[in-house]
C-alpha cells in the first residue's frame, strides 16, 4: 500500500507507533519498524544520554526508519531533540512547542519532522512552520487528543494541506486504517493497539484489563495533567480525575519524578522557570503525572497509578505480537477497502 507517507519516509506500511513514556522503548520501536511500520521513540522520560544510548539500541535491532518524539515544551526535551540531531535520525516527531529550529536542523541531513497537533489551530501553526507532515491526533485518542473527534478533525485538517497526515485516536485495525485513508489521511498512529501487543513494557495484568475494557470505559478531563487527557476508568483514574491537584502537591510529587529519572534539579529549575509562573505549572503537573503513570503501566497499581488508554481498547481483544498485528491490519484493510469498492 503506497501513500504520501510510506513514500516520504520509504517505509512499507502506512502504520505508525506514537510516542508513549515509558512504553514507546527501544525494543518495541524496532518491532514496529521492523514489520515495516513507523516506530518512534517517547524521550519524554530520558536524559540525553539515555536517549541517545536508546537511539543507539534502535539502530542495533532494525536497520529500518525509525523516529524519536519530543513534547518541546517538557523540561530536557529540547536537550534530546538535539541529541536525535546529531544521530540524524531519519523523523523527528515535535509536539507541544516550536519546531523551527528543528526543521532547519533536519534538513541539513534529509531528516524529517513530524508534528503531533489536535486542533486546527495547532495544524495550522505546524503547517506554516515548514514541516514535511502532521500527526492529527482526535478526540478518541489515549493521553491528549483534541475536542474534536477523528471523523471530523481529520478531514477538516486534510483541507487545509496536501501533507502527509497521520490519524491517531480510536485507529485499531484494518477497519479505521480503511476509514483515515477515506478521510484524507496517509497512515494511521495506534498507540492503544501497540501498548497491548506482546512487545511492549506494560505489565502484563494491566494488558489483561485493557483486554477486559469496553470503549465507554475511560475518563477525559484536565484533572490528570492540566491538558484535557483520556485515562482508563479504574479506581486510580476516578480519584485522580475528580479535582485537580494543589499545586504544592504537584510540585512535590514532580520533584520525586524528576530524581528518579536523575534529572539535575538545578537544569530542571532553569528550565521550567523559564517558561513563565503559568508553564512551570503545567510542567510540575505533568511530572507529577508520571509517578501515577508509571505504577499503572510497570506495576499494574491502578488503585494509586493512572493509565492512559484510548477509546479503542473496547477494540483490543487479545495481546499479539506487533508482526500479527501489522499483518492483520494490512490484510482487513484490503479485505474491507475491496468490499468498498465494490458496493
Ligand atoms: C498507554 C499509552 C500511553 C501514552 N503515553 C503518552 C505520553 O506519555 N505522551 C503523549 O503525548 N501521548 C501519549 N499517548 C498517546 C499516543 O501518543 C497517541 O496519541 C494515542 O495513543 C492515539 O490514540 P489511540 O490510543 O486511540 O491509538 C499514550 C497512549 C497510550 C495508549
Amino acid at each position: 500500500m503506497k501513500t504520501r507517507l510510506t513514500t516520504l519516509l520509504g517505509i512499507e506500511h502506512p502504520i505508525v507507533l506514537p510516542g508513549m513514556t515509558y512504553i514507546a522503548v527501544p525494543e518495541l520501536v524496532a518491532a514496529v519498524s521492523q514489520a515495516g511500520g513507523l516506530g518512534i521513540l517517547a524521550s519524554g522520560a530520558l536524559n540525553p544520554e539515555a536517549c541517545r544510548q536508546a537511539i543507539r539500541t534502535i539502530r542495533s535491532l532494525t536497520d529500518k526508519p525509525f523516529g524519536v518524539g519530543c513534547s518541546l515544551m517538557m523540561p530536557g526535551a529540547s536537550e534530546c531533540a538535539e541529541v536525535a540531531l546529531q544521530e540524524q535520525v531519519p523523523v523527528i516527531n515535535v509536539s507541544m512547542g516550536k519546531g523551527e529550529w528543528v526543521v532547519e536542523r533536519a534538513r541539513t541531513y534529509g531528516g524529517k519532522v513530524i508534528t503531533t497537533v489536535s486542533s486546527e489551530k495547532h495544524a495550522r501553526s505546524a503547517i506554516e512552520s515548514g514541516v514535511d507532515g502532521l500527526i492529527v491526533t482526535g478526540h478518541e485518542a489515549a493521553a491528549h487528543g483534541g475536542a474534536v473527534s477523528s471523523m471530523v478533525l481529520i478531514p477538516a485538517v486534510r483541507d487545509m494541506t496536501d501533507l502527509p497526515l497521520i490519524a491517531a485516536g480510536g485507529f485499531a485495525d484494518g477497519r479505521g486504517l480503511v476509514a483515515a485513508l477515506a478521510l484524507g489521511a496517509d497512515a494511521v498512529a495506534m498507540g492503544t493497539r501497540f501498548a497491548s501487543s506482546a512487545e511492549s513494557p506494560v505489565h502484563p495484568d494491566t494488558k489483561q484489563l485493557i483486554l477486559a475494557k469496553e470503549a465507554e470505559e475511560t475518563i477525559y478531563s484536565p484533572n490528570f495533567d492540566t491538558f484535557p487527557c483520556r485515562v482508563m476508568k479504574t479506581p486510580g483514574g476516578q480519584r485522580y480525575t475528580a479535582r485537580k491537584l494543589s499545586p504544592p502537591v504537584a510540585i512535590t510529587r514532580s520533584v520525586k519524578a524528576a530524581r528518579e529519572l536523575n534529572r539535575p534539579l538545578s537544569g530542571l529549575v532553569r528550565d521550567t522557570l523559564s517558561l513563565g509562573l503559568v508553564g512551570a505549572v503545567k510542567v510540575a503537573y505533568f511530572g507529577a503525572a508520571t509517578l501515577a503513570m508509571r505504577k499503572a503501566i510497570h506495576e499494574a497499581n491502578h488503585v494509586d497509578g493512572v493509565q492512559l488508554i484510548g477509546q479503542s481498547q473496547g477494540l483490543v481483544h487479545d495481546v499479539a505480537s506487533v508482526a500479527e498485528i501489522v499483518d492483520r491490519v494490512m490484510a482487513q484493510a484490503r479485505t474491507v477497502a475491496a468490499n468498498v469498492s465494490g458496493l
